[in-house]
């Protein structure tokens, strides 16, 4: 291991999630819709999800989180002076969610906006605040990965809407104080082909109108196939640039927190980055794909559970629509 711990590094101050309360199990699913708990278990691993309900929307469920990150670091609100949410679900196109969730935690005027790199997004979140912390300019930034994907999904498509679930992450970071260290980024997209995930309608392309309702354009469509090999080869190589420009080897790594999409990606990463699967921390069974919320709730219950001990590396790493991928080192 050649990483020099000494050098100043980001760290995460404090994380915390937020689900909502109403779970949905497989069995439960497959009274709405075509399908069986074996199919969703065996193809994803997925048991159950969380749904928002009607009431709660994405910036509900973001505040929430970040409340939690903040009394975990045991910061309070006005020690933050940025805040990024990372969302594909967001309340509304403008505002950001990011400026609905300031108001709520009453810090007027600190900078805020949000960020969509899909299920790479609180990742993306990272580097970039990584950057303007690292500028001097920031002291200590409120990042999230909140989704209320329930939203956007098809409940009468059943190769998508059995997949995703709804929830939040946040993390404070600062450049001083105690936790775990940033110590290397990898963030990157390949643009040529947006169709395999996306959402169609709505934007300034086809914006609403009776049509776009009628054609379904509102919903999140895919192509499963071709995202679970692609997500595979992406993460596969941000991971292994990551750690090979870190001077580390795949041995090095004590824990990868991979996105949460489906239990069969992680075992064919796990493969490709010669890294024994005991390292992968999962939690998808109980939430589902949550996108940009997957890692920090994951992040969260991993830490709650203690199973970092101090001077260990973790590998997170995500791929998203897009396709975007990212993949962060830190040191425990
Ligand atoms: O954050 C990024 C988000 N996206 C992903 O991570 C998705 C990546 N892709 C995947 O996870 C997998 O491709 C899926 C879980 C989406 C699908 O698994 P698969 O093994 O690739 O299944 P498939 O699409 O090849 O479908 C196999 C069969 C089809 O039936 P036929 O044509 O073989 O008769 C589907 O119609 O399974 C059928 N099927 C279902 N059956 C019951 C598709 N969805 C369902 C369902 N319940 N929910």
């Amino acid at each position: 291991m050649t990483i020099d711990l000494q050098k100043p590094a980001t760290i995460m101050r404090g994380i915390g999630s937020y689900v909502p309360s109403q779970v949905v199990d497989n069995v439960a699913l497959s009274k709405k819709v075509d399908t069986s708990d074996e199919w969703i278990r065996s193809r994803t691993g997925i048991k159950q999800r969380r749904i928002a309900t009607e009431k709660e929307s994405t910036s509900d469920l973001a505040f929430n989180a970040a409340q939690n990150a903040l009394k975990n670091a045991g910061l309070k609100a006005n020690d933050i002076d940025l805040v990024i949410v990372a969302t594909i679900t967001p309340d509304m196109a403008f505002p950001s969610t990011a400026c609905l969730i300031q108001h709520r935690l009453g810090i007027p005027k600190v900078a805020c906006f949000d960020i969509e790199a899909a299920c790479s997004g609180f990742l993306y979140a990272l580097d970039i605040a990584d950057g303007m912390l690292s500028s001097g300019r920031f002291n200590c930034a409120l990042i999230v990965g909140a989704e209320k994907l329930s939203s956007i999904m098809d409940w009468e498509d059943r190769t998508t809407c059995v997949l995703f679930g709804d929830g939040a992450g946040a993390a404070v970071l600062a450049k001083t104080g105690k936790g775990p260290k940033l110590i290397g980024f990898k963030s990157g997209a390949d643009g040529s082909n947006p169709t395999l995930l996306h959402q169609p309608a709505g934007g300034s392309l086809e914006p609403a109108s009776l049509k776009s309702l009628e054609n379904r354009g509102h919903f999140l469509k895919m192509n499963g196939r071709e995202i679970f090999k692609s997500a595979v080869r992406v993460m596969g190589a941000a991971a292994r640039d990551l750690i090979a420009e870190n001077g580390l080897t795949e041995k090095d790594i004590d824990h990868v927190i991979p996105h949460q999409a489906n239990a069969r990606i992680v075992e064919s990463l796990s493969q490709r980055l010669e890294i024994p699967l005991e390292k992968f921390f999962c939690n998808l069974d109980k939430y589902g794909n949550t996108s940009a919320a997957s890692i920090p709730i994951a992040f969260d219950e991993a830490t709650r559970a203690s199973i970092f001990k101090k001077g260990q590396l973790g590998l997170f790493v995500a791929f998203g629509a897009g396709l975007t991928w990212s993949a962060v080192l830190v040191c425990f």
